[in-house]
């Protein structure tokens, strides 16, 4: 359901509300708030005197007013003014959106006056309101497709109330959107999100800017993709592989690849039955490609991008590729398949040698699950970059600060070429467990050649084990912000 989404330049007193959320700084009795506080008889500073409400990040007390247009009033806590950043105002609003649902509310009003008396320099392209928004429409995502309960209270209709041309609010709602169309994607199981299905998907986002093509299996062979076609031999299902592009100036374009493993069993070097049934979310670089070239479009960004998504599955089968197999990728390199589930890579290397080949890409990123070792090595945290050029990387760290999509650059040493020799082929596609997130990468460098490229390992952060503040659990759409972000500051 589509909320309602109003921003209004009144004031507290002028408004009728089932409930008004007003977020305060910690140890502050809020000067803007006098008013409210004399007009319910002393009630807001009484509450924060008693210590009932102490403002600490994410806490929330609920009052109930009496002779009021407002019905009652949500405390919610944005922590110590000097240590406010946005991300913590991104995650009250989440907070206090998460409480507001659980009670069955319909219609929420939002005072920001406490966010404006922020004096100090603060990193932020936005104002602040626009991020407790932000946190808030995040919030109330939730995926129901294959469990929906009929009459449930949903929160319809979100009401801000600040200057209407300080909120970017076009802006928020497309990146919001997004985030959320890649998450149902992603949370989407593999027997419905097929090769095929995301196929559709794409071709649903066809328009007079956006241009999709799909190569059949057949298509790909002739151009020889037998890296990427190799992932796809034990399956049943037709591998797609997706082109997108979409044009919004002229001039070279921005190629963007997302890994598009609907499901990843390992292949014959089976992955453990513990946890597999997340190996759903191996296309999550693919669904925020999608995600990401909708979003631009729908803001009509200036600039041309490029989106593939070599999807497949990876299983097991009598016709499946074996430890050991030789393939060679559409650039005529050769590699050895030692372990069938390193198979992101043998994808990706194929859709990087076929943006080379055909669209003169002014740079190349990948966004991927690629390792194990990315999650191991950053929890919940932070993406592992790495790539080639450092003013490109410099350009998604500035991106990353401002959405808190954190990114962590590792390198790409020379030294890790020699960790892939192959004995029978020019590389191998794995080279096990030391610096597994590493030469992930320097497998994907050795098809790039001099294009700028950035490659984005989001194994560790494309889905949350458990609720955050803003983001529930399951599949995050990390990326989509972060790109749209970079997108914009780049055109
Ligand atoms: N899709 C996995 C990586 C992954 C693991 C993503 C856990 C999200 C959570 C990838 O295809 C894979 O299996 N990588 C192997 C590479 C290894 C064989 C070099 C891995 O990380 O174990
Ligand atoms: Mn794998
Ligand atoms: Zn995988």
């Amino acid at each position: 359901m589509k909320v309602k989404i109003e921003v209004q330049n009144k004031k507290e007193d002028e408004i009728k509300a089932d409930v008004l959320v007003i977020p305060l700084f910690e140890n502050s009795f809020p000067k803007p708030y006098e008013k409210l506080n004399s007009q319910t008889e002393g009630l807001l500073y009484r509450i924060i005197k008693s210590g009932e409400f102490n403002a600490k990040l994410g806490s929330n007390t609920l009052i109930h007013l009496h002779n009021s247009e407002i019905d009652r009033i949500l405390l919610t806590g944005l922590g110590k003014k000097s240590e406010i950043t946005t991300e913590k105002i991104r995650q009250s609003g989440g907070k206090a959106l998460t409480y507001l649902k659980s009670l069955g509310f319909e219609r929420v009003v939002i005072s920001t006056k406490e966010l404006d008396t922020i004096t100090s320099e603060i990193n932020c392209k936005e104002s602040l309101p626009t991020y407790f928004l932000e946190g808030a429409l995040l919030n109330l995502y939730s995926f129901d497709k294959y469990k929906k309960s009929e009459e449930v209270r949903e929160i319809k209709n979100i009401v801000l109330l600040y200057e209407e041309k300080k909120i970017p609010l076009k802006w928020v709602q497309t990146n919001v959107e997004a985030v959320n169309f890649a998450r149902d994607i992603i949370n989407t199981p593999a027997n419905d999100m097929t090769p095929t299905k995301l196929a559709e998907i794409a071709n649903s986002l066809a328009s007079k800017k956006i241009n999709v093509k799909i190569l059949e299996r057949q298509e790909a062979q002739r151009e020889g993709m037998n890296a990427f076609l190799s992932v796809a031999k034990g399956s049943n299902e037709p591998p797609k592989f997706i082109i997108l592009s979409y044009s919004g100036s002229k001039g070279s374009p921005l190629v963007l690849i997302g890994k598009s493993i609907t499901f990843d069993s390992g292949g014959i070097s089976l992955k453990p039955a513990e946890g597999m049934e997340k190996m759903k979310y191996d296309m999550a670089g693919g669904a925020v490609v999608l995600a990401i070239i909708k979003g631009a479009s729908q803001l009509d960004l200036p600039l041309n991008l490029i989106g593939i998504l070599p999807a497949t599955e990876n299983l097991p089968g009598g016709n499946a590729t074996k430890p050991g197999d030789v393939v060679s990728a559409i650039t005529g390199k050769t590699i050895e398949i030692v372990n069938t589930d390193a198979e992101g890579r043998l994808a990706i290397a194929d859709a990087i040698g076929y943006a080379i080949k055909y669209f003169k890409p002014k740079a190349i990123i990948d966004i991927a699950t690629l390792t194990g070792a990315c999650k191991i090595t950053f929890g919940n945290e932070a993406a592992a970059m790495m790539g080639n050029n450092s003013e490109l990387m410099d350009k998604i760290k500035e991106a990353s600060l401002e959405t808190y999509e954190r990114v962590w650059e590792m390198p790409l040493y020379e030294e890790y070429k020699d960790y892939l020799k192959s004995d029978i082929a020019h590389l191998k596609n794995s080279a096990g467990k030391d610096a597994a997130l590493l030469t992930g990468g320097y497998f994907l460098k050795e098809f790039v050649n001099d294009v700028p490229w950035i490659h984005l390992d989001i194994a560790s952060v494309a889905w949350n084990d458990k609720d955050k503040p803003y983001l529930s659990k399951g599949a995050t759409g990390f990326g989509v912000r972060l790109m749209l972000r970079f997108l914009k500051e780049l055109s």
